[in-house]
């Protein structure tokens, strides 16, 4: 293999540096130079990751500015990678998922002529606005990309579909399930944050545990105001107490903090650091979520999810009855809620569908393997 290979792994949110440190990890231990690139669209929601991993950046764009425009973060990205581009050799960038991070430096990365190899490609839901604008940024990223890993059977289909040769897809399972069994290996260690004793302090975790996030920008607006209605009476419930991580985005945080704020039974609480974040999981009855990472772990802890959208690109999690797909409606919300919450023989583990654990070294595998044919 030729060692002298640079490989350049790009994030800029939460879950692509979660999704991406067993990346990062698996290529260290390659012989290929690694670097790893934040454009930090998100600052201390990936700080907080790269920190629970200590991973330091080798170049950090230091692009969030509170609530920026999509097109303003897309130009100010374009521009900042550009400028390691000009100045640094690399021979191929990996980039994650859907995020405008992924889908600019892809981008940048293909103007430049240099490989770009695509991880948790191929999911689709084909609605343009759903997720929005994550459905057209993993379109794109799936056009520019010379390499793509699948999560899953389902996901290479979709590409194959639109015509990407198939010698360029390999089916990994989720790298989500790689820093999933880091991090519970780390947990089960003993190892303890501050945050949980402090929740442990402040939550009765006898009771049955909801835990609910939220981010989802077609859920802006209405859909968010009647989420909050379904969790207001689902709170009414003294058996339960809700555990609301409020994400950063100021479109959420005003609107969930203006409703939900001092009512009995629900913790408005900080986004939490990764590892308390999948303590909480483990100890939760029910969850009520728009993201796609919570929906590929729960499976694990045998957690069942109400998905808080029409549609969704991880079906797998659905056809194993793990999800459940309510939307924003606050009727089916209780509904579906106090059903699971009544049954809690739901709550049973099966093989999580997302992954194995070992996705991240197939991607290095695929590479080297590549390298030694040369
Ligand atoms: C982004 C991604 C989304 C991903 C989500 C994960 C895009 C378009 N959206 O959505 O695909 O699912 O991250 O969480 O790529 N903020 C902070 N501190 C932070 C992070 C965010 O204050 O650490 C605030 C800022 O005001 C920022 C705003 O949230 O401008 C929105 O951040 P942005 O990355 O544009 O969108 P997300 O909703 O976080
Ligand atoms: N997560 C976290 N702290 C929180 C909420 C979520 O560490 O308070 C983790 C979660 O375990 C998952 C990821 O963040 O791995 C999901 O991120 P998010 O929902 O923001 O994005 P999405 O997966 O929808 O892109």
């Amino acid at each position: 293999m030729n060692n002298k290979k640079t490989v350049l792994i790009c994030i800029g949110t939460r879950p692509e540096a979660i999704k991406m440190a067993p990346v990062y990890f698996a290529f260290l231990k390659s012989g290929y130079n690694t670097k790893l690139c934040v454009t930090a669209q998100h600052r201390d929601l990936l700080d907080q990751v790269l920190q629970f991993f200590k991973i330091k950046p080798d170049f950090d764009l230091d692009l969030m500015t509170p609530n920026q425009s999509l097109n303003k973060l897309s130009s100010r990205i374009l521009d900042g990678i550009d400028g390691i581009f000009s100045t640094h050799k690399i021979d191929l960038v990996l980039v994650h998922g859907d995020t405008t991070t992924s889908s600019v430096i892809a981008l940048a990365a293909f103007n430049r002529k240099i490989k770009v190899g695509h991880v948790e490609a191929g999911l689709r839901t084909y609605n343009k606005y759903a997720p929005f604008p994550e459905e057209i940024n993993r379109q794109l990223t799936g056009r520019l990309a010379d390499y793509h890993f699948a999560p899953g059977v389902n996901a290479k289909q979709n590409l194959v579909n639109e015509g990407v040769n198939d010698n360029t897809i390999l089916v990994t399972g989720n790298t989500v399930i790689d820093a999933l069994h880091i991090a519970s290996g780390i947990l089960d260690s003993g190892f303890k944050t501050d945050m949980i004793d402090q929740l442990i302090k402040t939550i009765d975790f006898n009771k049955k545990i909801i835990l609910v996030t939220g981010h989802r920008r077609e859920n802006f607006g209405e859909g968010f105001e009647s989420i909050c209605d379904a969790l207001e009476a689902l709170s009414e419930d003294s058996d339960v107490e809700l555990i609301f991580p409020v994400h950063l985005n100021p479109n959420v945080q005003d609107v969930v903090y203006k409703r939900l704020s001092n009512l009995k039974n629900i913790h408005l609480i900080a986004p939490l650091d990764y590892p308390t974040f999948i303590w909480v999981m483990k100890q939760s009855h029910l969850i009520i979520s728009d993201s796609g990472g919570v929906q590929e772990e729960a499976p694990t802890f045998g957690v069942p999810v109400l998905v808080t959208r029409t549609v969704t690109e991880r079906e797998e999690g659905v056809n194993a009855g793990c999800s459940f797909l309510v939307g924003t409606n606050q009727d089916l919300i209780i509904t579906k809620a106090k059903d699971i919450l009544c049954n809690s023989s739901q709550n049973q583990k099966i093989s999580n569908p997302y992954g194995d654990g070992d996705a991240s070294k197939k991607i290095v595998d695929f590479f080297e393997y590549q390298d030694d044919r040369k």
